[in-house]
């Protein structure tokens, strides 16, 4: 008899080597590699071979097939709509990752009871609580599903055995690493583990049209645990963002094959659940301080949909040798960049400051646009004087000093009107072609110089 092969699979990338190693040759992680047994026999890759072949395969032509757009459920949650780009697909699979106690649980049961109510059917897979835990959740949150089934449990067969009998709509899986295959040897979360799950998830899900929910724990840098290729598997993968020590949640959609990525669903935490925000630029800019220097807001957009946030900065004089530059919520390079800029192009003597930024809300904000309202914050804390609290700015600045175009400006500047601004600083390739309503003073700026010489 031929002894089994032993493959190691790598527990951060999924690479198969041969022999083990200290380092995995394809991601370069340190003593990830771990014996994988199952691997060895082709039982999984020839169950996948045949993934969407229940009948025999014949070619359809385009015109005969079904737009699924007329399928799409919108389950009543408007920003959980959103990010999904309109509601849920019927037969799509979508992957929901996020830290621990963000509140991954708590949106899918809302989600849940709000599809027994459209779907009819759905069945709550936890592999993480009791039964009862997730009944305590609900009553917490005032929700009487009816339709709604509750499975604690671990294994696939068995969790597919239940999906036969009840036959859902819509299945959650809470979480994807706490389900095993009873043919895979290896642990529950290991690599080939979470891939075969997902693997026989999507099959479920296209071969009998069933949206398939899959809560994915993450690492410490924040990716989804388990093999990369878990989100090239899916077809929508969600992240839940936000501080432990603030109430909002942000939803944001990384791939999406149903809708546009990047889109977001802003949430508050409450005593009763998460409750979609409908005017998030008001949640950001509520504490917002009125009249001190070092504080600006500018419109970024968050998706589809413009949001006003508050840029601080503090420049203090160094006490050490070296200047400090602390940033939360924007790139500490991008800053270090602005930096420079200010001081060779303006002249601002900045350069041995200590200079923290820091973006209100516990929001984080990767967009260039904030890039002016960056240097304006800095710029007013240097030189202590506030800026005109009805005053909004935005652009992208480059290392000329020059003050770039944005897209989607006449949607930024309408938003700062709407939430009560009446002078916007934007770009000045922006002011062509650009609406905007009567009351508000648009100020366009080729620069830098230009910029600090019409807010102070
Ligand atoms: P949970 O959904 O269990 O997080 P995850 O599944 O992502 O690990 O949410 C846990 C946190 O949410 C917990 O700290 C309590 C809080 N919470 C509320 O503030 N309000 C509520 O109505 C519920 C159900 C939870
Ligand atoms: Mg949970």
């Amino acid at each position: 008899m031929k002894a089994p092969k032993v493959v190691y699979v790598c527990q951060q990338c999924g690479a198969q080597q041969p022999k083990w190693m200290g380092k995995c040759p394809d991601c370069g992680e340190w003593n990830s590699l771990v014996e994988d047994k199952s691997l060895s026999s082709t039982s999984g890759s020839a169950v996948r071979a045949s993934a969407f072949r229940i009948k025999k395969p014949s070619a359809i032509a385009y015109e005969d097939i079904e737009s699924q757009d007329d399928a799409r459920q919108p389950c009543g949650i408007e920003e959980f709509d959103r990010v999904l780009g309109g509601g849920i697909v019927p037969g799509s699979l979508v992957l929901i990752g996020g830290d621990p106690g963000i509140g991954k649980s708590t949106l899918l049961t809302q989600v849940s009871d709000r599809l027994t109510a459209a779907y009819g059917k759905v069945l709550y897979v936890s592999g993480e609580e009791s039964d009862r835990q997730i009944k305590l959740r609900g009553e917490r949150l005032g929700i009487r599903p009816a339709g709604l089934f509750l499975l604690p449990e671990t294994s696939l067969e068995l969790i597919f055995e239940e999906i036969d009998r009840i036959e859902p709509r819509a299945i959650v899986v809470d979480s994807v690493q706490t389900v095993f295959s009873m043919k895979l040897e290896s642990a529950p979360g290991s690599v080939s583990q979470v891939r075969e799950v997902a693997g026989q998830f999507l099959m479920l899900a296209k071969n009998r049209g069933i949206a398939v929910f899959l809560i994915g724990h993450v690492t410490k840098e924040g990716a989804i645990a388990g093999p990369k290729t878990l989100e090239h598997i899916v077809d929508t993968v969600l992240y839940f963002e936000g501080e432990r020590h603030h109430n909002h949640r942000i939803i944001r959609a990384v791939k999406n094959r149903f809708g546009a990525a990047n889109e977001v669903g802003i949430f508050e935490m409450t005593s009763r659940g998460l409750i979609p925000v409908l005017n998030p630029s008001g949640l950001f800019l509520n504490e917002r301080p009125l009249g001190v220097s070092g504080s600006v807001v500018t419109a970024c957009m968050e998706g589809t949909r413009p949001l006003l946030v508050e840029i601080q900065a503090l420049v203090t004089s160094t006490k050490y040798g070296t200047a400090r530059r602390m940033t939360q919520g924007v790139d500490q390079n991008r800053v270090s960049l602005l930096l420079a800029m200010l001081e060779k192009r303006v002249g601002l003597n900045i350069m041995g400051e200590d200079v923290f930024v820091n973006v209100a809300g516990g929001i984080s904000i990767d967009e260039p646009a904030v890039d002016l309202g960056i240097v304006l914050a800095i710029a007013s804390s240097f030189k202590n004087r506030s800026v005109d609290e009805r005053t909004a700015a935005f652009g992208e600045v480059g290392l000329a000093g020059e003050v770039r175009a944005t897209s989607q400006a006449s949607l930024r500047v309408r938003e700062t009107y709407a939430m009560g601004f009446r002078k916007c600083i934007i770009p000045q390739g922006n002011l062509a072609g650009l609406e905007y309503d009567d009351g508000l003073e648009v100020v366009g700026v080729k620069n830098i110089a230009d910029a600090l010489e019409a807010i102070f």
